[in-house]
């Protein structure tokens, strides 16, 4: 019988129960390398079969502590009753209208909540796509139609989605990359400011100021003039770039460059949103307002949904420019809806605070095993890279590739980041108890791993 029940108390934590993969994995794994596309990348054999909160039952009864959200998406946990009645009591009503085509309440109940939880003075209006990847080629297409330009600016390390026009913003990984040129032209990138990785004894201000300075004196003076620039595209924590935080004044120097050129400044909060760093959006962290936000992931617990917010003043292209059949579909606006009233009545604060005590957990690993180099993050975004030198900070890849590894055969859900980093990206209900399983476990795979 299924050791997760539907209701009643949770297990507290991980139990193992088969080898990883069961046979009833295994088969689900042997069918699957059939019948869909090779490109997608599973680190390890987990074939999930129901969640509840920040646990995961695989199909052999396996438990596991999900530390991955399904990349940082469950912002409620797994199937938040909340939410899941939401869904149920809209597909009674209707599935779909497009809401591109006709009108219905939930999508402009959404937009509504949207410009209430916006992190820039309204009036907004929002356009609703599927994904990531549409919310950003949303904000991207809206940027060139308004400002009249062609060029985009983004950052080495980031990563914005798959589509054509995001994925030359991506500059990530070159397997993302490879033969898929010629990328959308007109996409420049410039450093990301990577403190722990600058030079011993550079402040953050310095390393802030140095990325700045690759734009205004090199990109600007070489590659392309700054009125024919139509946004800087930027995540205010870098996600799958290794989960780095910026120094604060970076993101501050792209609003006044922005500004002063009359670029449109849109943050890529696809990742760092929907209260996953103590905030609703991780620019609240700064003093920074965006002209356009990108959200997707955790904004309706699961169910696809991608967003593109502006300013109202920016929203003008006209009928016909930009639309979407299943964007902004009822069933993920109304899990959007209830997504949202549940991280404002208080997971947003639980991620604060069991975030700050997973990281000052996380941190407590660097006195015991040296190859832990850095911990860093925000909220229940934390980010863990290992170094086989902590002088040289050589990046320890084959090392995090054998610690996710270590961690799933003992119960614990965790993905990379960048080269050479773990991510703890846990749905935001994660308990503080769990937060300590979380820890203990790494723990433990570090020692394995031999580090
Ligand atoms: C910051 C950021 N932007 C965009 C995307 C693309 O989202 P999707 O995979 O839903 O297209 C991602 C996905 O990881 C992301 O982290």
């Amino acid at each position: 019988m299924s050791a997760l029940k539907m209701t009643g108390a949770l297990p507290k934590g991980p139990q193992i129960r088969t080898s990883l993969p069961g046979p009833k994995a295994k088969a689900i794994i042997e069918r699957d390398r059939a019948v869909v596309s090779p490109s997608y990348t599973r680190d390890y054999p987990l074939v999930i079969a129901r969640g509840e909160g920040a646990m995961v039952e695989d199909v052999d009864g396996n438990l596991f502590l999900d530390c991955t959200a399904g990349i940082a998406v469950t912002a409620t946990g797994h199937c938040h009753p909340e939410v899941v009645q939401a869904i149920v009591d809209q597909s009674h009503r209707f599935l779909h209208m497009s809401g591109t085509d006709f009108y219905y309440e939930p999508q402009v109940r959404l937009g509504e909540e949207l410009s209430a939880i916006a992190p820039m003075k309204g009036p907004h209006r929002s356009f609703f796509g599927n994904s990531g990847t549409e919310a950003v080629e949303a904000a991207l297409k809206l940027a060139k139609y308004h400002t009249r330009r062609h060029n985009v600016i983004a950052f080495f390390g980031a990563f914005h989605g798959r589509s054509m026009g995001a994925l030359a913003a991506t500059a990530s990984k070159v397997t993302q990359r490879k033969r898929f040129f010629p990328m959308v032209p007109g996409t420049f990138h410039a450093p990301y400011p990577d403190v722990y990785r600058a030079a011993p004894g550079t402040s953050p201000d310095a390393v802030a100021d140095a990325s700045i300075r690759f734009i205004e004196e090199q990109l600007f003076v070489s590659l392309v003039p700054p009125d024919d620039v139509a946004a800087i595209i930027v995540e205010p924590i870098q996600g799958e770039g290794g989960y780095i935080v910026p120094p604060d004044a970076f993101l501050q120097r792209l609003r006044e460059i922005t500004a002063k050129h009359g670029m449109l400044l849109v943050v890529d909060e696809v990742q760092s949103g929907m209260g996953r760093t103590g905030k609703m959006f991780a620019i609240e962290h700064s003093s920074v307002e965006p002209d356009v936000v990108t959200i997707a992931k955790g904004i309706a617990s699961g169910l696809p949904l991608g967003v593109a917010t502006a300013k109202s003043e920016l929203m003008t292209w006209p009928a016909g420019s930009h639309a979407s059949t299943f964007g902004g579909n009822p069933v993920a606006c109304a899990a959007a809806l209830t997504t949202i009233r549940l991280l404002r009545d208080g997971i947003v604060k639980n991620a604060a605070s069991v975030g700050a005590h997973m990281m000052e957990g996380a941190r407590s690993l660097m006195a015991k095993h040296r190859v832990v180099g850095d911990v860093r993050g925000r909220g229940l975004m934390i980010g863990i890279e290992l170094v086989r030198d902590r002088q040289t900070k050589e990046r320890a890849t084959t090392e995090r590739d054998a610690l996710v590894q270590e961690c799933f055969r003992r119960g614990l859900l965790v993905l990379g980041a960048g080269r050479n980093a773990i991510r703890l990206s846990p749905p935001l209900v994660l308990t503080t108890q769990q937060a300590d399983t979380a820890i203990e476990i790494l723990d433990q795979a570090l020692t394995a791993v031999g580090q």
